[in-house]
């Protein structure tokens, strides 16, 4: 019997692929590359988790179904709780749309630069990934959008507003329109719309075709791994069906529940968040050098007129840490730089303005 060699045991789709990298981590930098919140747990509520991790029987296995806390969000967005499917980050959510309707040979269809992970879930499943450039300053080029959907006829429509890495949005029109045009689901990526102020949630009810996707992630909750998928309930129904059991583990579900009840901490944190992005904005708009592009998210994109990679080692060398977005396709000279602390930002900028000095 002729055996395969090891790598020819692999998938051709996964072979071609690069994996997603999220940097090692490197204590004592300045880290604004991840998108995270800046602020950490205060003590208090450190120890209101504690109290509730330490009710949980670890020999057990989790609630599959995760009740207690799929009940807290389906309260706090005002939604039923069945039509929401909760998953170990947004990420694995994006995974489990797919694989529950998008079959080897379909099309997926996102505005680019965007989120890695829509094209990089969709390859590994044999499933086309189609991009349609945003426009010069990535702001929504809605007729190329149209005239891709109506040519292509994507299963599924990936569109994140605020956009990752571009941090520009789409309107709720454009987003309708879309919509309205769209064969299958349109996924409207919300992980980072507490930023924005703004959701498509109200259109549910009569949008059935319509799928919001959330975390946890970006609002100070990141290593939790908590994503939230709302969709109308009967196709949520299907989507469960694909979730793996136990997706959540107990530590997750107990702490979420304890923080989500903290609605002060969490609102404060991103009204500062938001405050200091205005200021941020405000500074990197007064270097020259430097050209940032509009952001509704807790991030901004920039492009410098120095190569992009050496001010990236320039800033490292002063132990600030961006995201270096040099090799994306349209992204030449281009680096992300997350909302720090008042603080972080203030260093960031010295360091900024030392690199192009
Ligand atoms: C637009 C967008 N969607 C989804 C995610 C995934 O977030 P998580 O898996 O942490 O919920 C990210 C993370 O960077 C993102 O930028």
């Amino acid at each position: 019997m002729t055996r395969l060699r090891l790598l020819d045991l692999v998938k051709p789709e996964v072979l071609s692929l690069t994996a997603y990298r999220a940097g090692e981590p490197r204590p004592g930098l300045i880290k604004l590359d991840a998108n995270e919140s800046p602020f950490p747990l205060p003590e208090e509520l450190r120890k209101e988790v504690r109290g509730a991790l330490d009710q949980i029987d670890v020999h057990r296995y989790p609630d599959a179904e995760a009740d207690q806390l799929r009940a807290v969000l389906a309260a706090q967005i005002q939604v039923a709780p069945g039509a929401v499917v909760l998953g170990n980050g947004s990420d694995e959510l994006i995974q489990l749309l797919l694989l529950a309707t998008s079959a080897p040979g379909t099309t997926v269809l996102a505005p680019v630069p965007t989120f890695s992970m829509y094209e990089l879930i969709a390859r590994a499943q044999g499933v086309r990934f189609e991009g349609v450039p945003l426009g010069p300053r990535f702001e929504p080029d809605l007729p190329a959008l149209i005239e891709a959907i109506e040519q292509l006829r994507p299963k599924v429509i990936f569109l994140a507003t605020p956009n990752n890495p571009t941090g520009g949005v789409f309107s709720e029109a454009e987003i309708l329109k879309i919509v309205a045009v769209a064969p299958g689901l349109v996924v409207v990526d919300e992980a980072y719309g507490s930023y924005a102020g703004r959701t498509m949630l109200p259109h549910l009810v009569d949008q059935e075709r319509l799928v919001i996707l959330r975390s946890l992630s970006k609002i100070g909750l990141a290593g939790l791994r908590i994503g939230y998928l709302i969709a109308c309930p009967a196709l949520a129904a299907e989507l469960e069906k694909v979730r793996l059991p136990f997706n959540l583990s107990s530590f997750s579900q107990a702490a979420a529940v304890v923080l989500l009840n903290h609605h002060a901490w969490i609102d404060g944190n991103i009204r500062e968040i938001i405050r200091e992005r205005e200021r941020l904005m405000g500074r990197l708009g007064a270097i020259s050098g430097v050209e940032a592009f509009p952001s509704a998210a807790n991030f901004i994109l920039f492009r410098t007129t120095r190569p992009g990679a050496e001010v990236f080692e320039a800033l490292l060398q002063q132990s600030v840490l961006v995201r270096n977005l040099g090799s994306v396709p349209c992204l030449h000279n281009c680096l992300r730089v997350t909302v720090g602390t008042e603080a972080e930002n203030d260093q960031f900028i010295e360091a900024l303005t030392k690199a192009l000095g």
